[in-house]
């Protein structure tokens, strides 16, 4: 599977970590930036990125990391279709995954440290979506998009 990564300058050296981490399981991990930590980025630059990339199909999954995770992702779920999900532990990253059918996990960098945001990664990318009433569920989250994106 191939997977985005996007963050802004707080969070390069965990991004580097987690995309270490998902290469040596066999992901192929594409870089959209932030890459020096000491130029400043504004999150919502690397969320839409990531997001875009998504929506593509230039990447299956996207991982979103700033200080806390929030700003990145409420970038990109601004994007029609995205749905990503910030978390903090692993049993949430797990049920995004298996319940709302996420295509990014987003975390802080200065809320996790290393070893747990490894553990949250593992979690969302070892679990399928389970489908059935969650599509439905899932739908109408699409539903509210389509209506706020009408220009009539
Ligand atoms: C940057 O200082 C910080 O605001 C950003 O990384 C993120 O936490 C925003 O949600």
């Amino acid at each position: 599977m191939k997977v985005g990564f996007g963050c802004d300058h707080t969070a390069i050296e965990l991004k580097k970590i987690l995309m270490d981490h998902l290469k040596e399981k066999g992901y192929e991990c594409v870089d959209y930036g932030a890459y020096d930590p000491n130029v400043k980025v504004n999150y919502p630059e690397p969320g839409l990125k990531v997001a875009e990339a998504i929506m593509r199909g230039e990447v299956e999954k996207g991982v979103l990391l700033c200080g806390t995770g929030i700003g990145i992702s409420l970038a990109a779920n601004k994007v029609p279709g995205i749905r990503a999900a910030v978390c903090s532990e692993p049993y949430s990253a797990m049920m995004t995954a298996k319940h709302n059918a996420s295509q990014i996990i987003a975390m802080g960098a200065r809320v996790v440290g290393n070893e747990l945001a490894k553990m949250i990664l593992d979690a969302f990318f070892n679990t399928e979506f389970e489908g059935g009433r969650h599509a439905e569920r899932v739908q109408k989250i699409c539903d509210i998009e389509a209506k706020y994106s009408r220009t009539e």
